[in-house]
């Protein structure tokens, strides 16, 4: 099997949210807010943080074992990380991952594209195993944007939580259930700021200064981004669907990044798909950013809402700014 034969197919698939839970009664017991105000603007009433001492890659680590057990093997050829809130700056989280799983020795590497990061990370090792370089993989979307959010930003601090969600790649054939196909990436740099950690990076320490302490935090214009996230999310969905041929009524299940309860409910409507087909977890989890994809699936795949057979379109949006898109007749497997 060589290119277009060959296939990435999705054959595991495990979740892992941190113990402690912070509710929006708690939150507003220390920001100006409401259990009312995030509920109703967000569709959130709870998220989960890690613990300190705690980090991305054990979410990861967690995930990936559960990943890996759903999948009924314990080896992979290649591990992926999807993060934006890494373990340190400098290695990738990925290969420390990759030796804690009992795979050392094997190809193992971040990508970061935020929210957009697990579809991101899918298609590129979707392409790695079109190409022959790897037979299975690991991909792990893992964030634990607790750790870079103002402690005094209300906004931020009510829609993020933390969490880790993978799926186990194989070879396969492109005609078989779990098969990744229709893969749509996009990404418009022009508008990076919206989304960002403006320092630390670069840019901010060749000037020699130390970084202002805001700046060192996570920032988003969350009303310009919630606009380009409805556009671009439906487009890129819309851009799949058509690519496998399938109209809007033929699609099952639309599984999105969950970035807000009304954001979801807005592409329904542009993608003119009910939203009873768009699963949605953000109520107990938040916005987990490269997580929330891998994890919605897993809550979806549990509670049956996704079931073997299902035509599902997966759709994320994100800093880049970033978006994408990509299509699979839903497999028949247990969650790790
Ligand atoms: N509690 C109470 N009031 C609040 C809160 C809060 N938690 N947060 C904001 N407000 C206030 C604001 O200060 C503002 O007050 P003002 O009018 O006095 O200035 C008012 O509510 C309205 O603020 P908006 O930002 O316009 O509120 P909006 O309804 O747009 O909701 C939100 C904000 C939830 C961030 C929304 O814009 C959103 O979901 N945006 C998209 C997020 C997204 O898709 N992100 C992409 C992925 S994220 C990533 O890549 C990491």
């Amino acid at each position: 099997m060589r290119g277009a034969d060959r296939a990435a197919v999705v054959a595991g698939l495990g979740a892992w949210v941190p113990q402690t839970v912070v509710t929006n009664d708690e939150l507003a017991l220390r920001l100006d807010t409401s259990d009312e105000w995030i509920r109703s603007r967000t569709g959130i009433a709870r998220r989960h943080v890690i613990a300190p001492g705690e980090s991305t890659g054990d979410l990861a680590v967690e995930a990936g074992h559960r990943a890996l057990k759903s999948a009924g093997t314990g080896t992979a050829d290649l591990v992926v990380v999807a993060t934006s809130t890494p373990d340190r700056p400098c290695p990738a989280t990925a290969p420390e991952v990759a030796s804690r799983l009992g795979l050392t020795g094997v190809g193992a590497f971040d990508v970061a594209a935020v929210c957009t990061g697990f579809v991101y990370a899918l298609g590129v090792t979707a392409a790695l195993i079109e190409s022959g370089a790897a037979r299975t993989a690991l991909v792990i979307g893992a964030d634990t944007f607790s750790t870079i959010l103002n402690p005094t930003d209300r906004t931020t601090r009510a829609i993020f939580g933390d969490g880790a969600g993978a799926v186990f790649l194989r070879a396969g054939d492109p005609a078989e259930d779990g098969a990744l196909r229709g893969l749509h990436l996009g990404s418009d740099g022009t508008r990076s700021e919206l989304i960002e950690v403006a320092a630390g990076g670069s840019r901010q320490r060749s000037t020699g200064l130390p970084a202002e302490e805001a700046a060192t935090y996570f920032t988003m214009e969350g009303r310009s981004v919630f606009a380009e996230a409805v556009r671009r999310m439906a487009a890129s969905v819309q851009t799949t669907a058509e690519s496998l041929g399938w109209a809007s009524g033929d699609i099952d299940r639309i599984v999105l990044h969950q970035a807000n309860a009304r954001i979801l409910a807005a592409v329904a409507d542009r993608v003119d798909v009910p939203l009873e087909r768009f699963p949605s977890n953000i109520e107990r989890v938040g916005n987990t950013v490269a997580a929330s994809i891998p994890l919605v699936l897993a809550d979806a795949a549990e509670s049956g809402e996704l079931r073997a057979g299902q035509r599902v379109v997966l759709g994320g949006f994100g800093g880049g700014l970033t978006w994408g898109s990509v299509g699979l007749v839903w497999p028949g497997l247990t969650v790790g």
